[in-house]
């Protein structure tokens, strides 16, 4: 990016701050069921997006792998019933299965191919899986639909099938 246009969003960002990730979070919550079920967050930072999908009545758990994190979204008040957070890795999902599951600016930390693959296998029948992406999504989740979004992010919405 030109030093000129990162300055002028510097300024911008510290006169109106916000977050990129906010913004995706609000995108995912749009896509997503009234009632979603079970959903897990994965890499889910200080919880937001796990508190608004329990605000929406569904058992959400979040899983970060960074402990202070982990404990910080566990600290949020007011608790939300129904949100759920543990330290996790998001390459071993210990084989439970959830209606959704989502992922904001996490899979650029991971081998994309690996955790999309162990995300995928979450997923019982019939149900999506939204999440930032990078590459491999034609190989591991063919007719995944995946698009260029604002600020540097991409988008991809797989629905298993039923
Ligand atoms: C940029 S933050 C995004 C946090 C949150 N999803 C959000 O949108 O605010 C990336 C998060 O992924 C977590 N993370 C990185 N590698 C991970 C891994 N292997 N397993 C679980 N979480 C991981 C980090 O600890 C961090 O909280």
């Amino acid at each position: 990016m030109h030093p000129a246009v990162a300055d002028a969003l510097d300024r911008w960002n510290a006169a109106h701050p916000w977050s990129h990730d906010d913004l995706y979070a609000r995108w995912l919550l749009r896509r997503l069921p009234r009632a979603p079920g079970t959903t897990l967050d994965v890499g889910s930072g200080t919880g937001d997006l796990v508190r608004a999908l329990a605000g929406r009545g569904a058992r959400a758990h979040g899983i970060d792998a960074d402990p202070r994190v982990v404990a910080a979204a566990r600290d949020v008040r007011p608790q939300v019933p129904g949100a759920t957070f543990a330290v996790g890795d998001a390459l071993d999902l210990g084989g439970r299965r959830y209606d959704v599951v989502t992922a904001v600016a996490v899979l650029h930390h991971l081998p994309a191919e690996e955790a999309l693959t162990r995300w995928r296998d979450a997923l019982g029948p019939a149900t999506a899986m939204l999440a930032e992406v990078r590459e491999c999504v034609a190989r591991v989740l063919p007719g995944a639909r995946v698009r260029r979004r604002l600020f540097w992010r991409w988008t991809l919405v797989h629905r298993a099938p039923a």
